[in-house]
């Protein structure tokens, strides 16, 4: 534990070698949405590959760098490619640069993702803001010995997503007059997509969409103290009875096309936090 407390202050050390700012925002970019960091006038672009302790990016859609910067006038670090756990990595991997982040100076976390919509009241394109989550990945990224440090050996989770940050996101929204939808959103890890009797499952079990990221970011930022805000795309509609075979390409590409709506209500929220 000692030994990641010490890896986060080497990969900060690295960050401020290369960009002297302040963080209080950090934005992790999912699948398809990493053009969200074009908003941001950057100061440094620092691929994962010169940060130490950060695993590489495989996954297609993801550049795998570290955009530090202003938005809205603030200055933020984006994450443009997550890890995923199905690309071989521990959540305490994947992890790792929201704990970067924190100790960077950021207090707010805001967390993108392509998801499979299972509410039959979605859309192929909607976005979705996350307002509670379901772990199902058989893992977490806090299992191990606590660093009282970095947070409390057994964090609430009644709140995982800030209040606050909902109530602005949602306002936000109405002003960029893009539509939300609101719910539940369950991870699992992948690699492949569900079949019918997990949809149904997930669906039974109080999900309205699945996806493969996200909910190990959230968990380490609640551990760290961070207030927490998610999105989903819905990137394709999972009905059991109505299924059609999806390929990755097309999760991507109906990911690109709903960022545009997105990237407006981001750089809103990040304009008006305090
Ligand atoms: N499952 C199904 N469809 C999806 C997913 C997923 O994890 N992610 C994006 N579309």
């Amino acid at each position: 534990m000692a030994a990641m407390f010490n890896q986060i202050q080497e990969a900060v050390a690295a960050v401020k070698n290369r960009w002297p700012g302040r963080p209080t925002v950090g934005i992790v970019l999912g699948t398809g949405l990493g053009a969200l960091a074009d908003d941001i006038e950057a100061e440094a672009t620092i691929p994962y590959g010169d940060l130490p302790f950060f695993p590489q990016s495989t996954v297609m859609g993801h550049a795998g760098q570290l955009v530090c910067g202003q938005l809205a006038r603030k200055s933020v670090v984006a994450m443009s490619g997550r890890f995923h756990a199905y690309e071989g990595y521990s959540l305490q991997q994947i992890t790792f640069p929201v704990r970067v982040m924190k100790a960077l100076g950021c207090s707010t976390l805001i967390v993108s993702n392509a998801a499979g919509g299972l509410n039959p009241q979605y859309a192929t394109g909607d976005i979705m803001l996350i307002e509670d989550m379901i772990n199902l990945m058989g893992d977490n990224p806090l299992i191990g010995p606590n660093d009282e440090r970095l947070g409390v050996r057994f964090p609430d989770m009644s709140e995982p997503f800030d209040r606050g940050l909902l109530a602005l996101a949602r306002q936000c929204a109405l002003d960029e007059k893009v539509s939300l939808q609101k719910g539940v959103y369950a991870a699992v890890t992948g690699p492949n997509l569900e079949t019918r009797a997990e949809y149904r499952y997930l669906r039974n079990i109080g999900s309205d969409v699945v996806g493969m990221s996200t909910v190990p970011e959230v968990i380490v930022g609640v551990h760290g103290g961070m207030k927490c805000l998610g999105f989903s795309i819905v990137t394709d509609m999972c009905l059991p009875d109505a299924l059609h075979p999806v390929t990755h390409e097309e999760i991507v590409e109906v990911a690109k096309a709903a960022e545009a709506k997105l990237r407006g209500v981001v750089r809103r929220i990040v304009e008006r936090l305090p």
